[in-house]
């Protein structure tokens, strides 16, 4: 941690309290109340923590006002369109570009990790077929803590690098093989000579019946969909992970909680949920009905894919897939989908509305990500998975971080406390 650069006074019940403050590299002062409550005896309040910082990190930083996603210094969109997903990986992990030595390295490292323990294959034959695969993914990651026994302690750094590239390595097979198992197709082995992306392209569309191609359009769509995804400093998964991990869990059993924490609507099933609602909507006709229910109070129904947090003008991500989501649908020939062109005039509407404009609620990542992975041909169900796997990089490399800071300490947030206060036990005779 850096030293205070100024002091902030609170006064309270006729107290003062000088709390150190810290002035970041980028982004707004934070204000240490680390020993607040050992001094006046007092909680901060912050439900969903809007104002609250959780942590130090130097892995990812967002500006919500300028649309600005950093990760270690580089802007997403130069990453997005000059690297790739497992340089990118390597960037969140270590902080700094590889050397293409480096790089080659780390790209065997993983290449070679990605088959899982072939015991593991009879977890998936547990399940029912119909299984959201999500569910599976939870089940199958948190049993490689029943498996993977020499990357299970925490506290050494070899056994930390080994579970990181073991986590990154499986989850695409992980989550191919979830997306087969509910399809009835055999499971298909990872390929040593395909790329990442292509790999997890070809373990999920390819068939023992025949050759497939990889098409390297839709690959490189695919690998810039896991580039936008991989980390986002502590969303909700990633402060879950956090959470979890600051027990001294193993990574496995953390990473798993993460899954089940992205697997929510508001998060990262935010893109099969924004295709759904495509779909309920069905034709452009219908669209002025679902924006009225996004605006009317009483109504739960929220635009999902619109919306964020954090960023109130423009999602940086959501920039990059729109460019990449308009070059798969022209090269798949699939420009005229019904529910693209749903899509296409949502956001038209949503982004000229001046309840949208007010509110600050315009298409994210999610939104363009369904309709790339619409468009490459895979269920609404497996677009949290797509997403979970891409997010493995950034869980792991928060985890890292924490897990090598001297500062950690098991997470144990307070409460204000609106319950009953003492009261004796009444006999059930008496009640
Ligand atoms: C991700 O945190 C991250 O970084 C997440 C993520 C990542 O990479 O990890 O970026 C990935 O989760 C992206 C977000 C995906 N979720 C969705 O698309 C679901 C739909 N969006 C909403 O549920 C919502 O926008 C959230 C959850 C994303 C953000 O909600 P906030 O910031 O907590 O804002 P809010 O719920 O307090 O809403 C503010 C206002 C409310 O109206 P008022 O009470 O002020 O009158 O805006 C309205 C909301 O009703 N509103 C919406 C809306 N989102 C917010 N109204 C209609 N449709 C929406 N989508």
């Amino acid at each position: 941690m850096t030293t205070p650069s100024k002091t902030a006074t609170l006064n309270y019940d006729g107290k003062s309290f000088d709390l150190p403050v810290y002035t970041p590299t980028a982004g707004p002062d934070v204000i240490d109340i680390r020993k607040l409550y050992a001094q006046a005896g007092v909680f901060t309040y912050d439900p969903g923590y809007t104002s609250t910082a959780s942590c130090d990190s130097t892995i990812t930083y967002i500006d919500g006002d300028e649309g600005i996603l950093l990760h270690r210094g580089y802007p997403i969109d130069q990453l997005a369109s000059k690297s790739h997903f497992l340089e990118v990986c390597y960037l969140l992990l270590y902080g700094e570009l590889p050397s293409s030595f480096q790089l080659e390295d780390f790209e065997t490292r993983v290449t070679r990790h990605t088959m899982i323990h072939e015991q593991m294959h009879n977890f998936f034959r547990g399940f029912r077929r119909d299984a959201h695969p999500m569910a599976t993914m939870v089940g199958v990651v948190g049993a490689m803590s029943a498996f993977y026994h020499d990357s299970l302690d925490v506290t050494d750094p070899w056994q930390r690098e080994v579970a990181s590239i073991r986590l990154i390595a499986k989850m695409p097979t992980i989550a191919a093989m979830a997306y087969k198992y509910s399809i009835g197709q055999p499971f298909v082995y990872p390929r040593n000579d395909l790329d990442y992306a292509a790999n997890f392209l070809h373990m999920c569309f390819s068939v023992p019946a025949e050759t497939y191609h990889v098409n390297p359009i839709v690959a490189r769509a695919m690998d810039r969909i896991l580039t936008l995804h991989a980390d986002h400093e502590q969303n909700a998964s990633t402060s879950t992970v956090r959470l979890a991990s600051s027990s001294g869990a193993n990574p496995f059993a953390c990473i798993a909680a993460g899954i089940a924490c992205l697997w929510g609507p508001a998060h990262g099933g935010a893109n099969q949920a924004c295709l759904e609602m495509l779909r309920e909507i069905g034709t452009v006709d219908r669209i002025p009905e679902f924006i009225a229910r996004a605006k009317d109070k009483n109504d739960p129904f929220r635009l999902m894919g619109f919306g964020h947090r954090v960023y109130k003008n423009t999602d940086p991500r959501a920039k990059v897939l729109k460019q990449s989501a308009d070059e798969v649908l022209e090269l798949l020939g699939v420009q005229d989908n019904p529910l693209l062109q749903v899509a296409k005039e949502l956001e038209h509407v949503a982004l000229n509305d001046p309840y949208f404009i007010e509110k600050k609620l315009f298409p994210n990542v999610d939104f363009y990500s369904g309709i790339i992975l619409e468009a490459i041909g895979f269920p609404t169900s497996m677009f949290t998975p797509v997403f979970a796997l891409s997010r493995t990089v950034g869980w792991v490399s928060q985890w890292k971080e924490m897990i090598a800071d001297p500062q950690m300490k098991i997470g144990r947030p307070r409460q204000l406390y609106m319950g009953e206060t003492h009261r004796d036990y009444i006999d059930i005779e008496n009640r």
